[in-house]
């Protein structure tokens, strides 16, 4: 029988311990052995749940408990998950976390202590919620170089982005809908301004670029600035809004990551990744283009990565999986405002003047009352701010992805 403990039990960590005790007959098979919830750490009783007499509101209890052989951290933040994070992994435990912002922020640091303790430190969940993406990239993909990720990495925007276009509801509406289905952070500005979408890219791109890359390296732009006027010529160009992150290896080793809405063509495969759906495409030297799809967020889904983690720390308590990056630095990184990208402008200016700012232009035939939308030939960001800050009114600005 192997003890483990369950940090918070809010949407994940209760949907852990359900999964644990709804699939605990083959779970055992699985992972070899019995595994049972001997604590779940929160800061209130929940006297309701067939779980509330797991319930503790002290740590030291798990620490100091020899039984506890993996900790779970369900909590979220980089406050009370971290301290608990590094004296877990000092105690000698396994560390199995759903929290992208702690590894984010904090994985170079957890994956040494781990390695000095041999111990596992594993995050399955914390990118693409049920989506299989990091042992892909650490184990199936390993043979590859990796040259780019491009992925829409966060559900509750591409919940409300998809219900905006197709059912025409209001931002407000759409984000309520995806905090009620439990989708959303605690504090929906994380997902609504990119800061979600910017640590699961910087995971992806540690993972594979082998350097820790912090979130405040990475350019990061939310949804809140797309109009439906946006939506409009992006429909009329057979396109669509996605908010992707993106990493892409540049010729001189250096990694460009940033985080923007997209106009994605309508046959790209990531134009289709619809709801809380994520979607993922990774591209190789060898394999190409490889492509992960499904949930991204929700109880279960999330519930399934974290647990299949318990499961392989359980089957691997002798052996230390591989999982593994170097320390970043200024040098790891390279300013995406350099990269020659195609761009969408709306503006109310003339046909003249647009032609004298940018030259040869996409025009998009949209019916958008006083305004104009056309795409741009490569350019960097650098000399797109140049022509606005020259006096050119620049009412919105977003990427192509191609
Ligand atoms: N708020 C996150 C999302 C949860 O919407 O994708 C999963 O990380």
């Amino acid at each position: 029988m192997v003890s483990i403990a369950v940090l918070g039990f809010g949407t994940v960590g209760s949907g852990v311990a359900e999964v644990l005790e709804k699939n605990a007959v083959s779970i055992a098979k699985k992972a070899g052995d019995e595994i049972r919830i001997k604590y779940i750490l929160t800061t209130h009783d929940h006297p309701e749940s067939p779980f509330g007499q797991l319930i503790i509101h002290d740590f030291s209890a798990i620490e100091d408990d020899p039984e506890i052989q993996v900790v779970v951290e369900c909590i979220g933040g980089v406050g009370d998950a971290l301290d608990y994070a590094r004296r877990s992994l000092n105690a000698g435990k396994h560390f199995v976390t759903s929290n992208k912002e702690l590894v984010a922020e904090y994985g170079y640091e957890l994956l040494q202590i781990a390695r000095k303790n041999d111990l596992n430190f594993l995050f399955e969940a914390s990118v693409g919620g049920g989506i299989p993406i990091i042992r892909p990239l650490t184990s199936c993909l390993a043979a590859n170089e990796i040259t780019e990720i491009a992925g829409i990495l966060n559900g509750t925007t591409n919940y409300i982005l998809t219900k905006m276009i197709r059912e025409g509801l209001s931002f407000d509406t759409a984000l309520r809908q995806a905090q009620e289905k439990g989708y959303a952070e605690a504090d929906p500005t994380a997902d609504v301004d990119g800061h979600d979408t910017c640590r699961k890219i910087c995971i992806l791109a540690a993972l594979s670029f082998g350097r820790h890359v912090y979130p405040r390296q990475v350019p990061t732009e939310g949804i809140r600035g797309v109009t439906s006027e946006d939506v409009a010529f992006a429909s009329a160009s057979s396109r669509r809004i996605k908010l992707l992150g993106r990493a892409q290896r540049q010729e001189d080793g250096r990694i460009a990551v940033y985080v923007a809405p997209h106009f994605v063509a309508d046959d790209d495969q990531l134009a289709n990744v619809e709801d809380v759906f994520n979607g993922i495409v990774v591209k190789g030297d060898a394999i190409g283009d490889v492509m992960f799809y499904g949930r991204g967020a929700g109880k279960l889904p999330t519930a399934s990565a974290v647990v299949a983690d318990v499961i392989d720390a359980v089957k691997h308590f002798g052996a230390k999986k591989f999982v593994d990056w170097s320390d970043g630095g200024d040098d790891v990184v390279c300013d995406p405002a350099e990269l020659p990208l195609r761009f969408f402008v709306r503006t109310d200016e003339s046909e003249m003047r647009i032609g004298a700012a940018f030259g040869q232009v996409e025009m998009i035939p949209a019916d958008v009352p006083g305004q104009r939308g056309f795409i741009t030939e490569p350019m960097t960001r650098r000399a797109l701010d140049a022509i606005a800050q020259g006096g050119f009114a620049m009412l919105s600005c977003i990427p192509i992805l191609d």
